[in-house]
């Protein structure tokens, strides 16, 4: 081994761990492969997608939500911010509650409008039925946030998840803080064939929001 190596390879990962009870934290991006053809192949090339301690996380609250898959954000409106995107295109609408944090809010009214997606806002004390009888031919998604930032309105999540599946719209609660902090997606893995990215809009100009709260209780 010339020395160049000797000092490159000084310090590297030892070749077992010592097995503990959790997954060790481990701090790197760059991950080590056997061969050039295996970053091609396996999973996991570069370490920022998560590490085993991500991915075992990953799998507890997927074994605890009973979810078919788990995606981690490192911010509660990065997650909000992805699962929109994930499902919502140009033309799409978009069914939010009235009482969610503002950042959301701040997301649906600047960046979802920019890109054409309709945003309208419901009373987050609104019934199941009530809700969806807000949907049109072009509701894409319906956002829960319960108990609602601030003023703690509860939503009937299963109820308006039933019915909206049943029109085969997509439903989307953040359950707060709280509550517990992750978010739900319903039916993205049945739909995952379908997904669009979304696209700039480019035929009309994008549509008019009522940004204010409709039903302020502060
Ligand atoms: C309803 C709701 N969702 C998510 C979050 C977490 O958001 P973030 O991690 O972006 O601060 C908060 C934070 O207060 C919240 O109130």
């Amino acid at each position: 081994m010339d020395e160049e190596t000797r000092l490159i390879r000084a310090g590297r990962t030892p070749k077992t761990l010592a097995r503990t009870v959790g997954p060790p934290i481990q701090r790197g991006s760059t991950v080590l492969l056997p061969n050039a053809k295996a970053l091609y192949e396996e999973d996991l090339g570069y370490g920022r997608a998560g590490l085993a301690a991500q991915a075992t996380l990953a799998d507890a609250l997927a074994e605890l939500e009973g979810a078919l898959a788990v995606q981690l954000y490192p911010s509660g409106l990065a997650a909000m911010a992805g699962a929109m995107l994930a499902v919502l295109k140009a033309g799409d609408e978009v069914l939010v509650a009235d009482c969610v944090y503002k950042p959301t809010r701040n997301f649906c009214d600047r960046t979802l409008v920019r890109y054409g997606v309709a945003v309208r806002y419901y009373d987050p004390l609104a019934s199941a039925q009530e809700v969806l009888g807000l949907a049109t031919a072009a509701t894409r998604l319906i956002v829960m946030e319960s108990p609602g930032s601030l003023t703690f309105e509860m939503q009937d999540v299963p109820g308006i998840a039933r019915l909206a599946r049943e029109r085969g719209i997509l439903t989307l609660a953040d359950t707060h803080p709280y509550e517990a902090p992750w978010l739900t997606l319903t039916q993205a893995s049945a739909e995952a064939g379908r997904l669009q990215p979304c696209s700039p809009c480019q035929e009309k100009p994008p549509p008019t929001v009522a940004s204010p709260m409709m039903t302020p209780r502060l």
